[in-house]
């Protein structure tokens, strides 16, 4: 990748009509080298991209400040993180200089040592750190030439970077021929398209370099050159004696750079034969190491290379023992001259070169490969796994993709078609290829349409895109029927199958969906993978069977730390969801997320924002959990994906719920039933359910929230193959007792007592105890009050504990202790007020009030002149809260928010934020710090 093209040193002095683009590249370096930048150059072919960054190179280097350079190459093998290592390679010494975290990230991905991938944030922040690191006082130019031919992980991490350099000493610069977009994202980032020259400069540099042309000739190549400098350069090179002096037409109009192509190509084509296999070999190498060059069996190095140096087609650095090309195009000439067969056998000497370098070994061997081939197929699939496990997904599917391509029809194409397809679905998120893979399959192999992995990728297919449970489990389950013995080659593809079996049968709720995937697992007995039967006991049936599994689930939770596999770590986090355990997830999910941000693992993403956000609900971190909610939401909504979509709804509508937006809540939870009705997915109809039960009781209409937690699972048992029920107990509970149906609340209380699920999590300990007191009869309930609240670790679970803290509260304050009473409603409140739900703030505040103590009614009288919304927004703009803070909690946009303050300012008389926080802390300070009252 190196084989850098370059017309020599001093490009910059010797540029004929540039002064005008040299003079704004260097006032961008001066800029960038003080206060940080990032520009990228366009242009066409040889219009000058390449002599320009040479120009700022030499400049930057003249202030003293460090350059660092690296250029893509159009026919190097898709190596992940070739280009970063090209560019890292002068620092790699410095690296030892890093925080642990850092060298390790970067380490790993430039292959220097093994390790769990890097995510995307933690890679680019380390090499981030690196750059600065090296920009020192004097600052750092970072140039790459042909940005569109870098290897697509680099280019990720190299747009990230570029778009980090404010308040740095770091200038990026770049070229790019226009029209080429690679991966780099170059969306908010300076653009400077390189115009060719004007007709003076133009005739202005043919004069310097072909002092004899004939003056017609000299106007004829001006207007044909189009002041396109390389074709200023070339054409009169190409020249036939004659034609230079005017007496013979010249070639017809071809488009520019196929003709200056083929210029390149004529002089190639005169070239001895075994120069110009070396010059494929550099070429198809890429690396513009000479010692690779030596290894090319076709005589001697410099005596073959000498024809090529005079031809002006590449230059030898001795000292950096390197070959050169002067330009891009004579690449392609180079290869466009040379037979598929010689192409080949180059590959294999190339490969035979690395033997001590798997990747790029395997991507010759693949190049020379004419029938397909057994063991290359295999060696890369061993790539697509190592890509894989740098933390590259995309890399590994293409890598996978290469392998099928390699290997011979039937089962191990197959195989790997349907594993490129598993991973393309379930990892990158790319649908629409996972759909032609799996056409291809059903073309190609019919019988194998339905081998485990094409079944898994189909019903992922099916599970992400439409959300067709029942097909997607008829599919899984008739793979599984098909397979006589559990094969072992097959048992990755049908460890895979079973877990997407087991999120069918989840989505789909009903307990008989869960048969025949019992079946396997009793059949594989003990062979069955850890996890897989872990996750069976806590997420399906955790009410029966979480307790047998928690010291299992708790031993593999440590190993989280070092666990690479994206999917591997959503699988865990599900495993804990519904058992409480997430926080121990937290650090190994925001590494996945971190790989879908950089376009890597999607759905795997989505799946963990989903997980973290379900975490913090329940640990009252509710802002946070929205913005995670929306940024999985997007996601979802980029790809394509439908059912992932849900867990987020149910999340974003138990908070709108909870903070009385029951207008939001209620809509979340039409648009989930709406599609979940018809197609019997009964998870998503618990999901709704639920939302609707929690905004219910924020409305104080219990009666509907008993209607809706009875229908999850009706009184008196906890509905089996349904996690939903656990999670509801005290709710069901509290709405029957409320609703005046002891019998039923007794029965609940005691069924959730029966069932032994508070031995799962503190969490449902406090629940099941609550759920009993609630349920007993007055005398009782304290005792059992107390118990629930003197469950230890219950703090982090904010809401859940406020709850209770509320309930027992109110039963208090009526048997008149209201000291007792007071303390915990106050307790409650707090919580409360936290977390922004207003219904439970009420409710408590109005408990707070009937025990006598004067608790501002919510809205103080200055704020009665706004609507129940900008009263809202009021109170959050005076805590100090943004308008986009505002907005999320409000299911607002953040340009609402600020309309709705524009206007209520002037209702109350304040022109500023800080005249709101004034006016309202002046009225709140009065109400809630008077002291209680001394009446008990
Ligand atoms: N203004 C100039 N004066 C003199 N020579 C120039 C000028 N601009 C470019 N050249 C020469 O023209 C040739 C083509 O320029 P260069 O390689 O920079 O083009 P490029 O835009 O990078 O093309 P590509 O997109 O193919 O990489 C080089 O030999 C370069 O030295
Ligand atoms: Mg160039």
């Amino acid at each position: 990748m190196t084989g850098r093209d370059t017309t020599g040193g001093g490009a910059g002095s010797r540029l004929v009509g540039r002064e005008a683009d040299v003079g704004l590249l260097r006032a961008f370096v001066d800029r960038a080298l003080s206060t940080g930048g990032a520009l990228v150059l366009t242009g066409e072919a040889g219009v000058g991209k390449t002599a320009l960054l040479e120009s700022a190179s030499q400049y930057a280097t003249e202030t003293g400040a460090t350059v660092l350079t690296a250029a893509g190459a159009q026919f190097e093998a898709d190596l992940s993180y070739a280009g970063l290592n090209q560019l890292l390679y002068p620092l790699l010494d410095d690296i030892d200089r890093l925080a642990a975290t850092h060298r390790r990230a970067l380490t790993v991905a430039l292959g220097l040592s093994g390790g769990s991938p890097p995510g995307h944030l933690a890679l680019s922040t380390a090499v981030l750190d690196l750059l600065h690191q090296a920009a020192g006082e004097r600052g750092l130019l970072i140039m790459v030439d042909d940005l569109p031919w870098f290897d697509r992980a680099s280019s990720v991490t190299l747009g990230f970077i570029a778009h980090r350099l404010a308040a740095s000493r770091i200038a990026f610069l770049a070229a790019l021929r226009s029209g080429e977009e690679g991966f780099f994202d170059r969306t908010g980032i300076d653009e400077y398209e390189v115009d060719p020259l004007d007709n003076a400069a133009s005739a202005a540099l043919l004069t310097d370099r072909f002092p004899t042309l004939a003056a017609p000739v000299r106007q004829r190549l001006v207007a044909e050159a189009q002041g396109n400098p390389l074709a200023l350069l070339e054409l009169p090179a190409s020249l036939t004696g004659p034609q230079r002096t005017a007496q013979t037409r010249l070639p017809a109009l071809l488009p520019l750079s196929r003709r200056l192509q083929n210029m390149f190509a004529a002089r190639i084509a005169g070239l001895p034969a075994p120069t110009r296999r070396l010059l494929l070999a550099a070429v198809l190498d890429g690396t513009g190491d000479l010692d690779v060059l030596r290894s090319i069996p076709v005589g001697h190095l410099s005596t073959n290379l000498a024809a090529a140096e005079r031809a002006q087609l590449v230059r030898l650095d001795r000292d950096e023992d390197r070959l050169l090309f002067r330009h891009p195009l004579t690449r392609s000439a180079v290869v466009q001259l040379s037979t598929s067969e010689e192409r080949r056998e180059t590959h294999r000497w190339l490969a035979e070169h690395y033997q001590d370098q798997p990747d790029r070994r395997a991507w010759h061997l693949l190049d020379a490969a004419v029938t397909p081939d057994p063991e290359v197929a295999s060696i890369l699939e061993g790539v697509a796994d190592a890509t894989l496990q740098r933390g590259d997904a995309v890399g590994a599917v293409t890598a996978m993709l290469h392998a099928v391509e390699v290997s011979p029809r039937g089962r191990e194409r197959s195989r790997r078609t349907a594993e490129a397809a598993y991973l393309a679905a379930n990892i990158t998120g790319d649908l629409r290829r996972v759909t032609q893979l799996l056409d291809e399959i059903r073309r190609t192999d019919p019988g194998r349409a339905n081998s485990m992995a094409a079944a898994v990728a189909a019903s992922s297919l099916l599970l992400n895109g439409d959300g067709d449970v029942d097909t997607a489990h008829r599919l899984l389950v008739s793979a599984l029927e098909m397979q006589s013995d559990i094969d072992l080659a097959e048992e990755k593809n049908l460890v895979e199958a079973l877990h997407t079996l087991l999120l069918v049968c989840l989505f789909g709720g009903r307990p008989e969906l869960y048969a025949p995937f019992d079946a396997v697992l009793s059949e594989l007995g003990s062979r069955t993978p850890e996890l897989l039967w872990v996750t069976r006991r806590t997420v399906a049936d955790p009410a029966r069977t979480a307790r047998e599994a928690l010291d299992r689930l708790d031993a593999m939770l440590p190993g989280l730390e070092s666990e690479a596999n994206p999917s591997r770590i959503v699988r865990l986090g599900i495993a804990c969801a519904y058992v409480d355990r997430l926080a121990s997830c937290r650090a190994a999910l925001w590494r996945v997320v971190e790989g879908g941000r950089a376009g890597g693992a999607v759905a795997s993403a989505i799946e963990a924002l989903f997980l973290l956000g379900n975490d913090g609900f329940f640990t009252g971190e509710w802002d946070r959990t929205l913005a995670a909610i929306e940024e999985g939401l997007k996601l979802c909504d980029d790809h394509g994906y439908r059912v992932l979509t849900w867990p987020g709804v149910f999340l974003r509508g138990l908070i709108h719920a909870a903070r009385g937006r029951t207008d939001v809540a209620s809509s979340q939870a039409d648009e989930m039933t709406g599609w979940a009705t018809p197609r019997g997915v009964a998870l998503v109809q618990c999901y709704a359910a639920h939302v609707r039960a929690l905004a219910a009781f924020g409305e104080g209409d219990v009666e509907a929230a008993y209607q809706y937690t009875a229908a999850v699972s009706p009184a008196g048992v906890l509905a089996s193959h349904n996690p939903h029920a656990m999670w509801l107990v005290l709710d069901l509970t509290e709405a029957a007792a409320r609703t005046n149906r002891h019998r039923e609340a007794a029965a609940h209380a005691a069924a959730a007592r029966q069932a032994g699920i508070a031995a799962i999590s503190p969490r449902l300990a406090l629940l099941v105890a609550a759920a009993a007191a609630v349920a007993a009869p007055a005398g009782r309930d304290v005792e059992l009050f107390e118990e629930a609240l003197s469950v230890p670790g219950t703090q982090r679970w904010p809401f859940d504990l406020a709850r209770v803290h509320l309930i027992y509260g109110e039963r208090l304050r009526r048997t008149k202790a209201t000291t007792e009473g007071r303390r915990h409603l106050t307790q409650a409140l707090e919580t409360f007020q936290r977390l922004g739900a207003e219904p439970w703030v009420e409710r408590a505040s109005a408990e707070l009030r009937a025990t006598g103590l004067a608790i501002p009614t919510g809205v103080a009288p200055q704020l009665a002149v706004l609507t129940p919304q900008q009263q809202q927004i009021a109170m959050l703009a005076a805590q100090g809260m943004t308008n986009k803070q505002i907005g999320a909690r409000l299911a607002l946009s953040p340009r609402t928010v600020a309309t709705h303050l524009y206007q209520l300012f002037p209702k109350l008389g304040v022109t500023s934020r800080a005249g709101l926080r004034d006016a309202l802390t002046e009225q709140s300070a009065k109400e809630i710090g008077e002291p209680p009252r001394k009446d008990e």
